[in-house]
């Protein structure tokens, strides 16, 4: 066996939580060949409800499953992981848009960047609460010890919603769509990239002509269907956003294959696409293969209406950086 890996997940009593933990424990994510040690994090007042998710996963019998230890603070939790699944927050309910949620959440991800500094070195952080990207950037901001890079948030369930909808439309398996873009906020902004998208190995606008449907249906049932889940369920996306977040994780474990990318929210180098240094931004990236190392795809010529749209996104994730200052440091 391997050395163990060390993985935290925040709200571990949550929903996300509930379906996120028993496949980290599983093995599916580090290998069969790789002890899970799992720091479940939660607020006191839900470390009950996590004992009962760690005694359900105890049941499993994952041969991967080296220990489960549970905690109502991240100073301790935090300590010696390798992977830290920022979820634990507050969800939005109808009618809201995510960054309604800054005023709740952010003060989560100062007090965590805090301990990720204290507790932790060689970690990578993937946030999960909502607003995500803003969110990732007061941890990082919290966490000056730790490179920026290592930093993340999660726009894999847009890539996935996004491929979805494409393969219907197409008439094909998901596992056709191939290089789907995410860029910018996960928010109603977000730009789903179409145009660099294949299907079958062919770019999406040879297959799907209908490029009025591609501008406007898809890129709003994309863009809003986190509402839609919440509009319909009565609670927001759980099972795919920890599938989502699964897949976010092993795309950083594997080296992406040559030609292809994923999306992921990491922080802007302010090249070549001139999006401002260090918002936390979703791009198109390939993975280095060690579960840490990435670069962003460079070679992307973006057309005039993919980039009004990211002009969009950008403008978003300025205004949410200047609510959240006086969180993050300089
Ligand atoms: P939930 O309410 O079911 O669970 C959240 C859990 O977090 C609760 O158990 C709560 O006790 C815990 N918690 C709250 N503050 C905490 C803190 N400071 N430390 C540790 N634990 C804390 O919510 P959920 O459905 O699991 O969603 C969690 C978050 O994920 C929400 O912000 C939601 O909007 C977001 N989300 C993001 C995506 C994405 O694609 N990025 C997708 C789905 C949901
Ligand atoms: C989602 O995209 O489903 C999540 O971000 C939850 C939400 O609030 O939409």
């Amino acid at each position: 066996m391997k050395k163990p890996v060390r993985v935290a997940v925040t709200g571990a009593a949550g929903q996300i939580g509930y379906s996120l933990l028993f496949r980290i424990a599983s093995g599916e994510v580090f290998g069969e060949d790789t002890p899970v040690q799992l720091s479940l994090i939660e607020l006191p007042a839900a470390v009950k409800s996590c004992e009962g998710t760690a005694m359900e996963i105890e049941d499993c019998g994952f041969k991967t499953l080296d220990k489960i230890d549970i905690y109502d603070n991240t100073d301790a939790g935090f300590n010696g992981i390798n992977w830290a699944l920022l979820v634990g927050s507050k969800p939005r309910g109808p009618g809201m848009e995510r960054n309604d949620l800054i005023r709740d959440n952010g003060h989560i991800f100062v007090g965590q960047g805090k301990s990720l500094n204290k507790a932790a070195s060689d970690v990578n952080i993937v946030v999960v609460g909502n607003p995500c990207n803003t969110n990732s950037l007061i941890a990082q901001h919290n966490c000056k010890d730790i490179p920026p890079t290592r930093f993340t948030a999660m726009t894999m369930l847009d890539e996935n919603r996004a491929k979805a909808q494409l393969a219907k439309k197409a008439g094909v398996g998901v596992g056709q769509i191939a290089n789907l873009g995410i860029w910018g906020n996960h928010s109603s902004t977000m730009v789903p990239d179409f145009e660099h998208a294949t299907i079958g190995g062919k770019p999406v606008t040879d297959v799907i002509k209908d490029r009025n449907w591609l501008e406007t249906t898809f890129f709003t049932t994309v863009q809003k269907r986190g509402a839609a889940i919440i509009e319909a369920r009565g609670k927001s996306s759980a099972a795919s956003a920890a599938s989502a977040c699964i897949d976010h994780v092993k795309q950083f474990m594997r080296k992406t294959p040559q030609g292809e990318w994923f999306s992921a929210a990491v922080a802007s180098t302010g090249n070549p696409y001139d999006i401002p240094p260090g918002l936390i931004f979703s791009f198109p990236v390939r993975s280095l293969g060690d579960g840490k190392g990435y670069e962003i795809v460079k070679d992307v010529k973006l057309s005039s209406f993919m980039r009004d749209k990211i002009a969009a996104t950008t403008k978003e994730l300025m205004e949410e950086r200047e609510v959240v200052k006086n969180m993050l440091v300089k």
